[in-house]
């Protein structure tokens, strides 16, 4: 038997034909208006159950969760706010669902209570609509880049180096922690774990990823990423996935400008090909935004917003400007940030960048050349000594959305920088290979996929756009 989705029915114009489908009740109402769901669209189908022809006890197992298989003829619909309905002539419950102990229910739940329910959230139109554009832009990352030439590369998600040299590293190990063996010295004897060595989960394919891009030209990674910091936040996950493309013979301007233009085409990609989730996710936020005080809604519905990136230039200013900016600003004048911009070196913190992306330009900024003691071993040193060739996108509601830079090609200041740092030179042997052998420059960036996904969807929480988040204190599911 086969059977038909709603997408493709709610667009049908084969009336009086016969169909099956089967699907979960979202409502049922008047013992006779199934609203019924399957997943392929945020919208429902009415079928309309000829009751006085229906088993009592049948009806009363039509409640909101139930799995039901329902098969009918496809009419024009007499009621409103739909083309088409279904005239049932056949229903079977597949999977009954008692209303007594059902968790979502036909009304406002919060996130929060959303959250603890994240098995079930997703059959609610606001989780479905996030979770599919999340898959579209997925497919979105996957095309552009195979539409311009790069390849998909798979980073080791288990790895003995720390790409970031920012130490905030998931330990991966199986030596058993009531009995650890110890060296001479007391510490413990990491030879004896299961890769002979300290290991760990990858905070970022980037180090991996350069040395393919210095064969195949241009790659990219996307996957999932590990960081163990203690930033409970409503942009921050200990597990999150990233997309990071590198390319030999980039440039920082190229590097900007491909950031742009990838950032723009996965945006177009969904303005074009998820419609309806957007139009709903919309909706969404500008109800939400009546329910807050004037001067914390947004200046654009999440439609405009989508359209703006778009459609206008990044404006890209270096570091130095931005402190000018930054130190001369009233919040900054009048002590309401919470870390005040004195002087030059400074590191950015979420609400500098902020202020520059949503007060100041008002538009996506680019932010590069920072200071280089506050950026990774990495990236390129410009010639007056202090800044490096580093890029971080910002966005308005979101903050950085992108970290990159063009990378340090030339060994001797590569070498000077690791010694500086203390960094373990004889860990990174591989890494240091490639600026041996065929050195070019070469940049690449790395852009959170679910602050993406947060962007698009205009969730507020990046606990809500990951099926199952991973946060300090919480893996449950
Ligand atoms: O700026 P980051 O740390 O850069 C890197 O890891 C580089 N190795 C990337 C590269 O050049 N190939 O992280 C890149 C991006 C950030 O801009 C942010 O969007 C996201 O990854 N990100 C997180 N997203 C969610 N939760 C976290 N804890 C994140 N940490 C970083
Ligand atoms: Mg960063």
């Amino acid at each position: 038997m086969t059977r038909t989705n709603v997408a493709e029915l709610l667009s049908s114009d084969k009336f009086l034909q016969e169909v099956t489908l089967k699907g979960w009740v979202r409502t049922f109402r008047a013992n006779r208006f199934i609203a019924l769901n399957d997943g392929s669209t945020i919208n429902n189908i009415q079928c309309v159950v000829d009751f006085e022809n229906t088993d009592e006890s049948v009806l009363k197992r039509i409640t909101t969760g139930a799995a039901v298989s329902v098969k009918g003829i496809l009419i024009e619909s007499q009621g409103k706010g739909q083309s088409v309905e279904i005239k049932v002539s056949e229903i079977e419950i597949l999977g009954d669902s008692n209303p007594e102990e059902y968790p979502i229910q036909p009304k406002k739940h919060s996130f929060e209570f959303l959250r603890e329910n994240a098995h079930l959230r997703i059959r609610t139109n606001t989780f479905s609509a996030v979770m599919r554009l999340r898959s579209a832009l997925s497919f979105a990352v996957h095309k552009y880049f195979t539409e311009n030439g790069f390849y998909n590369f798979h980073a080791p998600i288990i790895t003995g180096s720390d790409a970031e040299g920012a130490g905030e590293m998931f330990n991966v190990s199986t030596l058993d922690p009531e009995n650890l063996p110890k060296t001479e010295e007391g510490t413990v004897d990491r030879s004896k774990d299961f890769f002979g060595k300290e290991t760990n989960l990858t905070v970022s394919g980037q180090l991996e990823a350069e040395t393919y891009a210095m064969a195949l030209g241009k790659v990219y990674t996307f996957g999932p990423t590990f960081r163990a910091e203690n930033s409970n936040t409503t942009r921050h996950l200990s597990e999150f996935w990233m997309i990071e493309p590198e390319v030999a013979f980039n440039n920082l301007d190229d590097n900007m400008d491909l950031s742009e233009d990838f950032i723009k085409s996965v945006i177009s990609y969904v303005l074009e090909n998820c419609k309806d989730d957007l139009a709903f996710l919309d909706n969404r936020l500008t109800q939400e935004d009546k329910t807050k005080p004037t001067i914390e809604r947004n200046e654009m519905s999440l439609l405009e917003k989508l359209n703006f990136v778009v459609d206008n230039n990044f404006k890209r200013v270096s570091y130095t400007e931005a402190i000018d900016i930054l130190r001369n600003c009233k919040p900054n004048k009048k002590k309401k940030f919470q870390y005040i911009i004195n002087e030059w070196g400074a590191d950015l913190q979420s609400e500098h960048e902020r202020y520059l992306v949503e007060k100041h330009f008002k538009c996506p900024v680019i932010l590069f050349d920072y200071p280089a003691n506050i950026k990774a071993f990495y990236m390129r040193l410009n010639d007056d000594g202090k800044t490096v060739r580093a890029m971080d996108v910002l966005f308005p509601g979101i903050g950085e959305i992108v970290g990159g830079s063009q990378r340090e090609e030339r060994l001797d200041v590569l070498m000077q920088k690791i010694k500086e740092l203390d960094i373990d030179e004889k860990e990174l042997w591989w890494y240091l290979d490639t600026r041996k052998f065929g050195t070019a420059v070469h940049s690449g960036f790395g852009l959170g996929f679910e602050r993406l996904v947060q962007f698009t969807t205009g969730m507020g929480n990046i606990r809500d756009v990951i099926p199952y988040p991973r946060t300090p204190q919480n893996a449950e599911f």
